[in-house]
Formats: C-alpha cells, sequence, structure tokens
C-alpha cells in the first residue's frame, strides 16, 4: 500500500519494543485503572457506558435515546436538552470552584491575567450580552479571527451561550484562508484584534481582516479587541472596539444561558481536505461535551490539584476540546500561553512550568523536536517536579523524540499519552490511559468505546504488522455531524471508502501485542509542523501569482516540522526562474494562506508530470524527490 506523506519520523514498530509500565503512583492516582474491563464494557454496553459518563454532567433536559444511528449521520443524547456553557461555567458557579482559577494566561512579554470561574463567566456573560444586544441569535454563525489571548476562550464561549455557533479562524492565517471562511460560514459578525505578538513582531490581524472583509461583504460588524496598541484604521458604521462595547451598559453581567438542543450546533472549524476548498467541521452541543470531559478526566488524569496546560492554539480542535472546553467541563485550571516557544530564549516554556506549577504538559511532537534541537541544558536548568503526566498530538512522535521528552521533560517518571485524533473526531479517539504500558512511538489502544481497526480496501482486518486503512468502527458522541453545508462530500469523504465504516485518511498498523501504530496521511493532506494543510490550496494560492502557470505541491520529511513543503511550479511565458522569484513566490504564498503554508522549497519545472487524463501525479513528483522507486507510471502522459 503507498502512501504519499508517510516516510517521515517513521512510526515504525521496533523488532523487540521497549515497555515503560506504569508507576504504583501514576496507578494510584488513575481515575481508570483496569483499562480492559472498562475497554470491554463500553464496547458491550455501549448506551450504558456514554449515558453514565453524561450523567456527571447537568442536562436540561435528559435524553429519550441515547444515540441513533442513520448511517452515516448520528445523533447522540436525542431529546436532551444542555449547553455546553452550563457545564464549563454557570455549574461550577453554585460551588467551592466558583473562587478556582479558571485560566492562567501569560502574553509573550511577560504579562499575565488570572480569571477565577466566577470572573470568567462575568465576561462571557457581559461579552454574550453584547452580542445578543447586536442582533446575534441562535443559529448565527460568527467567524472569530483572534491571537492566543483571554479574549479568544471568552469570545468562543460567548457565542456558545448564546447558541451561535463559532467558527474560529486560526490568527495564523491570512487572507484568502480567512474570506474562504467568513464566505462559506456567512457571518454577518467577525471578531479580530489589532494585532497579536509572536516571536517579539507584531501581527497586523486587522489589517488582514480588512482585506479579507473587502472580499466578504457579509461581514456587517467587525469587533476589534485592543492587544497592540498600534493605530489601525476602523471604518465607521462597521468596526467597533470590544472595550468599548464592554463598557456600555448592553454588556449585562447577567445573560440567560440559550437552552439549546443536544444536537444544535456549536461550532464549525474548518479543516484542509484533498480539494482547495476548506471543509467546515460541524460539532454539537451534547455529544461533544460529553466526549472532551472523558477524554481529558480519563487520559490526563485531571483532578483539581493540576495546572493543566495545552500548548496548542485554540483556534486548532486540540485547542477548542482541551484549551477551552474539556478543561473548564472539568472544572480545571487551564494555562494559556501568547506566544512563540524560544521567546525570548529556549527556556521559555520549561520556566513557565517551573513558575506555574504546571503538573500536565500537552504539546505537539514538533515543539519537542524543535526545542530538543537547543540541548538539555535549558531544560536542566529548571524545577520541573511539579510535572506528572505529558502528553503528545498532532503527528506520529519518533520514538527518539519521545525518549527525550520522558527522560529530559519528564525525568523519567511522566507516562507520555500519544494521542491520536483529527478535528473530524473531536475528542481523542486512540491513546493510553495512565494505567496502560506504553511503547514509544505507538499510540497504543483505542479510548474506551472507540472501535478502531487496520484494515485493507474491503474492510477486512489486515495481519499484525501490516500496513492498513486506519478506520473507526461505531459512531462516537464527539463525532464529526456533517460538513457544513455539505452532507454529501461527508458521506462521500468519510464513509465510502471502505464500506460500512468511517475512513481517518490515516494508514497505520498494529504490532502483535494489539498495539496501533500511526503511521501518517495517505491523502494529499500534509502535515507541517502539526498544523494541517491541503496541497490544492497551497496549490490555488501559487497560482494566483502572474508568473506561475501550473504548481505541484508535495510534503517532504524534515527534521523538526514532521514535513516541509516542496512545491514545483511551471512558469508563464515572459518569466525567467531566479532566486528572487522563489522569494516572491514563496511571501505570496504566506500573504494569501498564512506563513504556515510558506514552502519551504520552490524548483521550476517545463511541465508537470501528468497522467493521459490530465492529473498531476504527486506522487512521481515525491518518488523522484526522495530518490524512491517511480512506481506505476503507465497512466503518465508521454
Ligand atoms: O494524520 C493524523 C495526525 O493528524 C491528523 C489530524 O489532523 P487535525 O485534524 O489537524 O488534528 C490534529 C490534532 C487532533 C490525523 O489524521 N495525527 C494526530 N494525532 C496523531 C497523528 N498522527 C500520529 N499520531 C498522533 N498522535
Amino acid at each position: 500500500m503507498s502512501s504519499p506523506n508517510a516516510e517521515s519520523v517513521p512510526a515504525t514498530a521496533p523488532a523487540a519494543p521497549e515497555w515503560f509500565r506504569p508507576s504504583a503512583e501514576v496507578l494510584q492516582h488513575a481515575w481508570v485503572k483496569d483499562y480492559d474491563k472498562v475497554y470491554k464494557r463500553s464496547l458491550e454496553d455501549p448506551e450504558g457506558f456514554w449515558s453514565d459518563i453524561a450523567k456527571e454532567l447537568e442536562w436540561y433536559k435528559p435524553w429519550d435515546k441515547v444515540h441513533e444511528w442513520n448511517y452515516p449521520f448520528a445523533k447522540w443524547f436525542v431529546g436532551a436538552k444542555a449547553n455546553i456553557v452550563h457545564n464549563a461555567l454557570d455549574r461550577h458557579l453554585k460551588t467551592w470552584r466558583r473562587n478556582k482559577l479558571a485560566l492562567i494566561w501569560e502574553g509573550e512579554s511577560g504579562e499575565s491575567r488570572t480569571f477565577s470561574y466566577y470572573e470568567l463567566s462575568r465576561e462571557v456573560n457581559r461579552f454574550a450580552s453584547v452580542l445578543r444586544s447586536m442582533g446575534v441569535k441562535k443559529g448565527d454563525r460568527v467567524t472569530i479571527y483572534l491571537p492566543r489571548i483571554p479574549e479568544l476562550p471568552i469570545a468562543m464561549l460567548a457565542c456558545a451561550k448564546i447558541g451561535a455557533p463559532h467558527s474560529v479562524v486560526y490568527g495564523g492565517f491570512s487572507v484568502e484562508a480567512l474570506r474562504d471562511r467568513i464566505l462559506d460560514a456567512e457571518s454577518k459578525v467577525l471578531i479580530t484584534a489589532d494585532g497579536g505578538y509572536m516571536n517579539g513582531k507584531v501581527i497586523k490581524l486587522k489589517e488582514i481582516a480588512d482585506e479579507a472583509v473587502q472580499k466578504a461583504p457579509c461581514v456587517e460588524i467587525e469587533i476589534v479587541v485592543r492587544r497592540t496598541g498600534q493605530p489601525v484604521p476602523m471604518e465607521a458604521g462597521r468596526d467597533l472596539w470590544y472595550h468599548d462595547l464592554m463598557s456600555l451598559p448592553i454588556a449585562s453581567p447577567r445573560c440567560e444561558t440559550e437552552q439549546t438542543d443536544a444536537e444544535d450546533p456549536l461550532f464549525m472549524l474548518y479543516t484542509s481536505g484533498t480539494t482547495g476548498k476548506p471543509k467546515g467541521i460541524l460539532h454539537t452541543h451534547g455529544g461533544y461535551m460529553v466526549g472532551t470531559y472523558i477524554t481529558l478526566k480519563w487520559i490526563f488524569d485531571l483532578k483539581d490539584t493540576d495546572t493543566w496546560w495545552c500548548a496548542a492554539d485554540p483556534g486548532w480542535i486540540t485547542g477548542h476540546s482541551y484549551i477551552v472546553y474539556g478543561p473548564l467541563l472539568n472544572g480545571a485550571t487551564s494555562f494559556i500561553y501568547e506566544g512563540a516557544p524560544t521567546f525570548p530564549y529556549p527556556n521559555r516554556w520549561w520556566s513557565m512550568i517551573e513558575r506555574y506549577g504546571i503538573s500536565v504538559l500537552y504539546t505537539a511532537p514538533t515543539a519537542i523536536r524543535g526545542l530538543m534541537r537547543f540541548g538539555e541544558a535549558w531544560p536542566g536548568k529548571h524545577d520541573l517536579s511539579s510535572l506528572r503526566l505529558l502528553g503528545s498530538v498532532g503527528e506520529p512522535i519518533n520514538p527518539e523524540a519521545w525518549r527525550w521528552y520522558h527522560r529530559v521533560i519528564g525525568r523519567g517518571r511522566c507516562p507520555i499519552m500519544d494521542t491520536w485524533w483529527q478535528t473530524e473526531t473531536g475528542m481523542i479517539m486512540i491513546t493510553p490511559l495512565p494505567c496502560v504500558a506504553l511503547k514509544p512511538g505507538s499510540a497504543t489502544r483505542p479510548f474506551p468505546g472507540v472501535e478502531a481497526d487496520v484494515v485493507d480496501e474491503k474492510g477486512n482486518p489486515v495481519p499484525a504488522n501490516t500496513d492498513g486503512f486506519l478506520v473507526l468502527k461505531r459512531p462516537w458522541p464527539a463525532m464529526m455531524r456533517t460538513i457544513y453545508k455539505d452532507p454529501e462530500r461527508y458521506t462521500q469523504l468519510y464513509w465510502n471508502k471502505v464500506p460500512g465504516v468511517y475512513t481517518t485518511g490515516d494508514s497505520a498498523r498494529r504490532d502483535a501485542d494489539g498495539y496501533i501504530w500511526v503511521i501518517g496521511r495517505m491523502d494529499d493532506v500534509i502535515k507541517v509542523s502539526g498544523y494541517r494543510l491541503g496541497t490544492a490550496e497551497v496549490e490555488s494560492a501559487l497560482i494566483t501569482h502572474p508568473a506561475v502557470a501550473e504548481s505541484a505541491v508535495i510534503g517532504k520529511p524534515h527534521e523538526v516540522k514532521g514535513h516541509a513543503i516542496k512545491a514545483f511550479v511551471v512558469l508563464r511565458p515572459g518569466h525567467a526562474a531566479s532566486d528572487a522569484l522563489v522569494e516572491e513566490l514563496r511571501a505570496h504564498v504566506a500573504h494569501h494562506l498564512g506563513p504556515i503554508a510558506k514552502p519551504e522549497e520552490i524548483a521550476f519545472l517545463p511541465a508537470l508530470p501528468k497522467t493521459r487524463s490530465g492529473k498531476i501525479m504527486r506522487r512521481l513528483l515525491k518518488a523522484r524527490e526522495l530518490g524512491q522507486a517511480e512506481g506505476d507510471t503507465s497512466t503518465l502522459e508521454e
């Protein structure tokens, strides 16, 4: 089976894998002590299993039915009424957690802000009242384009509170990406900021937002948070300052939480697929709430004494589920850091772990590999003894990075939860629990209630240690419900490849112990530093440049990023290849899509290899680039 993007940081099962077994201390602390027992029950009695968990949360009205399956469309907690914000905030105000810290935030330049559950809830209520008084109502989609500041979770929660689905666009995306997402969501309100800080530099978010809005006339109101204080143009009648609105009587701290249906949309989050058009992955209040709540609780063994840090951006699914919703649903204290891991020095993260007493760190292999390069002396300077557990997400973690993370950061004491999941799954799906023995590089076993398998094209399980398609065989509460406005594409993309099951787009193998080793994407999706990009998106950005006639993009293994983008470009007549043009094209992609999509390398070709039916053969370009066998070239055009 060929897998175009799969060969970097290979997650190969070593011949004699080393085991890391949980210590007595870890086991004693764990919510779940016997994985096999809980897993078995979850598959034998899924309704009982999921409803027991759901009962740990509050519902305005209980469900008539746990689950309804109208292949491939699922409903969970059918007939129930629940709002995720009621469980993330409102319900804690009735308990001692009212005065517990919900959020601790540190800005890149060192300032910090904290919010107790009471204070956070008050801010959310005030902003929700503002949105309501502006006419935003249940079902209206609000686009949020903010840097990593507390107003980002506040805005998300305010939207959810009034039943308005949010669509968060990552602050590292640029004009075209933002415009496409606003247009698809048909948002009338955009929430942005004057700018954001990253690596000591100001990112001009308002400038990008304005340019996007010019091409997305559905936006009637831009709410602008002041972060950097730099002067920005404010268009009369459209642009309003957040702090002005929050100082008006309309910003009432009394705000009823909308009694949403369990199946009402909570958010859409756009993600890259195999075509240039981003997909709006739709999640709902009830099932997503149950899934994010229990995965965070069991996998990271969260307790009230923890200070939890998920170092992702709230603008990605990891941040939605495990910076914002999961921690608040659990009544946890969640830490958010605004800036770059190495600013101003490579010990920034380790210093914050020490200063805030972080007990669980959840990050991506690319960040670990990046920080590894600076050596052990930087983390060595700091007391990291508050840590008790570590997590990894976003791409396969190579055993070398795993061991470094375990030895140097976890000081050999902290188990690593290598969690596999996707924007579409909403919650972590394949992962160890603290009571499970680990093998570096393997995401180990499915979470209770999740049935995963490695199969061939026909859906038959492949033998141990053989590559196959990673599939999910039964619905789960936090699963996406559809692609926004495109149920057809939802069915086609996820439920039509292998009969009867959800296709993840990843390849994997299972070893003789039943442990799953995820290898990587099998489609035209590239994971660059853990961020998901479609080749087609980058290609579409390139061909909007006047010098470019055609382009093809591949992912190339990269030591730190996992994969880096290489673009092949055919120039229009009258344009010549040059180093200056390479730089211009890279800047062009960054302007259109964002710096994360900037090609690492650009090569000029007289023509692209195509099939006789005119399809670009990226697979061939990739094989040539990596010096691999070209495989079947019988369809190649002469
Ligand atoms: O290829 C898998 C990879 O990330 C993809 C999903 O990307 P996204 O929707 O951006 O969500 C990322 C964070 C949940 C998957 O199809 N992936 C994610 N986690 C892992 C992983 N690959 C290997 N091991 C993981 N732990």
